[in-house]
């Protein structure tokens, strides 16, 4: 059987690539300056919606009931023949009643308050690994050494595991981050987590503390009763996941754009407690690093952009394309870490809008600037040629990210 050519023109193979590691897929901007979604053919063959505008995302995105995130709604437009079995029963796939619930009992450990009481915990347990780091033989890999180790003793703290636990965390969700680990070592690692979690959360019940896991078991397993003890194990294993790749991969992204950019460097090292926030907001933006997410289906019809896309038919929002998008962004191709719009939908936008953003925030915020400042002469081990981004996954970022000094 053959496709027919116009078919494919007209709706190309979906993940698209970047051809330039610093800028969106340009058939997304194509399709972005055409002004219109535009289909895209995707695993199983079917040509799901591709929105590129910054304005027409909002649209979908904000439409309330209108459209779904259910996984196993008919014509979600799927990543594999997997996804409705592995995530069809976690929360942040479902939509209003069997997503809000969960994500008012696990909002009060994320909200900007909360995060930023942590900032001087997240500055000591960074200093710590950087101390940790420039004893180290360098060459090293930034990736594995600091940017997947902070966000691991991040989150320890908040789900209140002892600092000394950090390296049970970091091994098992590493696995699921590294391409090349087989499936049988993910499952094991997923396993081992899993009881980790629960015998955590077990001595919390006779010895609670601030910790999410305390809270989790005691307010919502044994007082409450709206969670099973096995759910609330699910609830930190995932936060735990969630948070991992999608910030360690900003945080290599990002080391990487400074390392690049000097005179940007040089601006947020001259007042950090200004442009570390601008500078965060920046990279979000720049790198746009969930370029095959968010995705949903359409329960109604609805007109965007001139077009009307039916009930039924998948949705897929390209974030780096709108990220760019020159009606809402002066220069959109520059990196500009002073720029003060925050319009930027790297975290997503809606009821589904990333729950960890404002930790995932600070801890950027507090890494950048303090890496720099204590490895002033930070610089790639090796040309910017041979580093390599993994552009196939669900989140853009570095394998590996080699530095000396
Ligand atoms: C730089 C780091 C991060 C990026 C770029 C990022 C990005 C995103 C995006 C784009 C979404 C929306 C998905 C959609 O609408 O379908 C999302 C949702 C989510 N994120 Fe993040 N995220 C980051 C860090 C974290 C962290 C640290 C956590 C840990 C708590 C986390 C937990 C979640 C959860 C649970 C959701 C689903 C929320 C819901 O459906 O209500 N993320 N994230």
């Amino acid at each position: 059987m053959t496709v027919s050519a116009t078919a494919t023109e007209q709706a190309p193979q979906f993940p698209l690539k970047r051809g330039c590691p610093f800028a969106p897929p340009e058939t997304a901007t194509e399709f972005r300056e055409s002004g219109t979604p535009r289909r895209v053919t995707i695993w199983d063959g079917s040509t799901p919606w591709l929105i590129t505008r910054h304005d027409h995302i909002q649209q979908i995105l904000g439409a309330g009931d209108r459209i779904s995130a259910d996984v196993t709604a008919p014509g979600f437009p799927n990543t594999s023949d997997a996804q409705p079995a592995v995530e069809g029963d976690i929360f942040f796939r479902k939509d209003g009643d069997q997503h809000l619930p969960i994500r008012r009992i696990l909002n009060p450990d994320f909200t900007a308050k909360r995060s930023e009481a942590l900032r001087p915990r997240i500055a000591e347990l960074t200093d710590l690994l950087i101390d940790e780091l420039i004893v180290m033989e360098r060459p090293l890999d930034l990736i594995e050494h600091f940017a997947l180790a902070l966000p691991t003793v991040v989150i320890c703290e908040v789900l209140g595991v002892p600092y000394e636990e950090r390296h049970t965390v970091h091994e098992s969700s590493k696995k699921f981050v590294q391409l090349s680990v087989p499936h049988e070592e993910k499952m094991a690692a997923h396993a081992a987590l899993h009881a980790n979690l629960s015998a955590h959360m077990e001595s919390k019940r006779t010895r609670p503390d601030n910790g999410l896991l305390s809270r989790l078991v005691n307010v919502h397993v044994d007082e409450k009763g709206d969670l099973t003890f096995e759910e609330a194990v699910g609830l930190g294993a995932l936060v735990i996941g969630a948070g991992h790749e999608t910030t360690a991969n900003m945080i290599g992204l990002g080391i990487l754009a400074l390392v690049r950019e000097p005179e940007q460097r040089a601006i947020m090292l001259s007042d950090p407690a200004k442009y570390a926030s601008t500078c965060v907001e920046e990279m979000m933006r720049y790198w746009s690093m969930v370029q095959t997410e968010p995705r949903r289906v359409l329960t109604q019809d609805m007109e965007v952009g001139g077009v009307l896309l039916r009930a039924g038919e998948g949705i897929i929002c390209n974030l780096p394309a709108a990220n760019r998008d020159p009606l809402v962004f002066a220069e959109p191709e520059k990196l500009d870490i002073t720029r003060v719009e925050r319009k930027h939908m790297g975290f997503g936008y809606g009821v589904h809008q990333c729950l960890g953003q404002n930790l995932s925030r600070v801890e950027m915020q507090v890494a950048w600037p303090r890496l720099f400042q204590r490895i002033p002469d930070l610089r790639l081990a090796v040309e910017e040629s041979e580093l390599h981004f993994h552009d196939d996954a669900l989140t853009y970022g570095l394998e590996t990210l080699p530095v000396t000094w």
